[in-house]
């Protein structure tokens, strides 16, 4: 008789392991039991410790406390090869996609097939990316150069790589932040299908509903310790939040769930910013809308339905072919961010890499964008890590020292020094990508708060998001976005649903 997954012994596990960054516990004697041809939820706040457990699996950090077994022989990785070839495939948080080679260069990036004179056999490497991409129902060409590819796809590359090189155990750490919704179902489909073929997976998610949904087991961190490993099936949403934050976990999920009190017509400020027609040929067509003082203006649509490609053209980073911007009445040119500072923008890309500088500490992070006023008259570099702290503080950005590096934060709470570094100066208006991408409940909840302490301030925010929960939860007014075209602006008095969202975003 076939023993219920969940009683084979474990494929891979960690007993008692201990990890510290410096004086920084990490990981804090973690027991961890991964079951063969199981789906294994990995859940936690930021900076619980999620990322540093599977770096621990997959060869990254090699110092550490404690044991790892594998098919229950003790093993110690010296580096991430020698835990792909044990068979441990990892997809990180952040990409690591080679932009510049193609699709299917990308799937044999380790192992090209060679011709008998020894080059590289072009045709049977296309052929055979193909037909991968062709199992995982990945409607991209193999001859795409990835790097214009949209973020969502070139994701969806990077596990199709992990997956050909013939991991039997996938970690995946946050893998549909970046996707759409119907992309993010693919994806689980075929999680579900590799875990029918006997193999393992864990998923690190902030996305409680599909860990319950997807996951078999799940695991919750909570400061650096191992709470609970259990059966999802025994598990409510509740039960998950209330396990990672503990005794505010109520008042937390309220904040989150209550949909902000939407502003009248009579309350709207006067319009800031007026879009009149603009056009990004191939991207975006007649795109018109207007944005009030004090007023959230939710952008939905799918991930490249060119919502993104709006975002950095409203702030100049892209170059717009034809149609007028106004602030306050009155035509602007924005060609360079520079200008887009000027005339009172500030922007929040979905990329927050792009707009760190990973080696450089918290505090420097937090001035940069406003280097140039620091400069010009507070000129003191007291007054820069005060500004700092202050900021780390009202975002709850942990650990909360200016002084360490940003690239040593967790990648939620790098996205809150990213959003730091605009609220210094509250700018006339906030264009924000995916602001709450990555982060736990609460600190969704607390950037959240944040946003709407700046919308009561007058700040004008459009808000671009392809999750419908982010964009119903927040905005006072909702436009929907299709392949580059406003399909739907809702009325005042109309009544908004996720699906009603999804309809006009198809
Ligand atoms: N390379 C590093 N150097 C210094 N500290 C680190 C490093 N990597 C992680 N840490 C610290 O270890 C702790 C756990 O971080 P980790 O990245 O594992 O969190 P996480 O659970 O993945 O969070 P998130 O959901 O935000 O990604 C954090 O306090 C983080 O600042
Ligand atoms: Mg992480």
């Amino acid at each position: 008789m076939q023993q219920s997954p969940n009683q084979s012994p474990p494929v891979l596990e960690l007993r008692h392991v201990t990890k510290s960054f410096g004086g920084a516990i990490a990981l804090d004697d973690v027991d961890f039991a991964l079951r063969p041809g199981t789906i294994h939820g990995l859940l936690g706040e930021n900076g619980a410790g999620k990322s540093t457990l599977v770096k621990i699996i997959s060869g990254v950090h090699t110092e550490y406390d404690g044991e790892m077994f594998l098919d229950g022989q003790p093993v110690r990785f010296r580096s991430p090869a020698d835990a792909k070839a044990a068979g441990i495939g990892m997809v990180y948080q952040e990409l690591s996609v080679f932009r510049s080679l193609t699709v299917a260069e990308n799937i044999f990036s380790t192992n090209q097939p060679l011709n008998q004179l020894g080059m590289v056999n072009w045709r049977a490497m296309n052929r055979a990316a193909r037909e991968h991409l062709d199992d995982l129902q990945l409607e991209v060409s193999e001859k795409a150069v990835v790097g214009l590819l949209s973020v969502g796809l070139q994701q969806m590359v990077e596990i199709a790589r992990i997956l050909f090189s013939g991991a039997r155990i996938i970690i995946l750490d946050e893998p549909t932040s970046a996707l759409s919704p119907i992309e993010a179902e693919r994806l689980f489909e075929f999680m579900k299908r590799l875990r029918g073929q006997g193999r393992t997976l864990v998923l690190i998610t902030h996305f409680i509903e599909d860990a319950l949904r997807v996951c078999d087991t799940i695991t919750i961190l909570k400061n650096s310790r191992n709470v609970i490993t259990t059966e999802s099936k025994s598990l409510t949403k509740q039960d998950v939040i209330h396990l990672m934050i503990g005794t505010d976990a109520k008042v937390l999920e309220e904040s989150y769930l209550d949909m902000r009190t939407h502003r009248s017509k009579d309350a709207r400020g006067a319009v800031v910013l007026e879009a009149q027609g603009i056009t990004k040929r191939g991207v975006f067509e007649s795109v018109s809308f207007q944005l009030h003082e004090g007023e959230i203006l939710g952008l939905y649509g799918f991930m490249g339905a060119g919502t993104s490609e709006l975002a950095q053209s409203l702030f100049g980073r892209q170059r717009l072919d034809s149609g007028l911007l106004l602030m306050d009445g009155r035509p602007v040119q924005i060609r360079t961010p520079e200008e887009a500072k000027k005339a009172g923008l500030a922007f929040v890309p979905e990329n927050r890499r792009s707009s760190l500088h990973l080696g450089e500490p918290v505090y420097k992070n937090v001035s940069l964008a406003h280097l140039d006023r620091i400069v010009g008259w507070i000129l003191h570099p007291a007054l820069e890590v005060q500004m700092a702290k202050d900021q780390i503080r009202q975002l709850s950005i942990r650990p909360g020292n200016p002084f360490l590096p940003v690239g040593g934060l967790s990648g939620g709470n790098q996205q809150k020094v990213v959003l730091a570094k605009w609220l210094i100066h509250p700018p006339r208006v906030l264009v924000l990508v995916e602001p709450t991408r990555g982060m736990d409940v609460g600190a969704k909840a607390e950037v959240i708060q944040l946003m709407h302490r700046l919308s009561d301030e007058g700040v004008a925010i459009l808000l671009v998001s392809a999750e419908p929960e982010t964009i119903l939860a927040n905005s006072d007014r909702i436009m929907v976005f299709s392949r580059g075209r406003v399909t739907k602006q809702f009325a005042d008095d109309e009544e908004v649903t996720k699906e009603a969202l999804m309809r006009y975003a198809a």
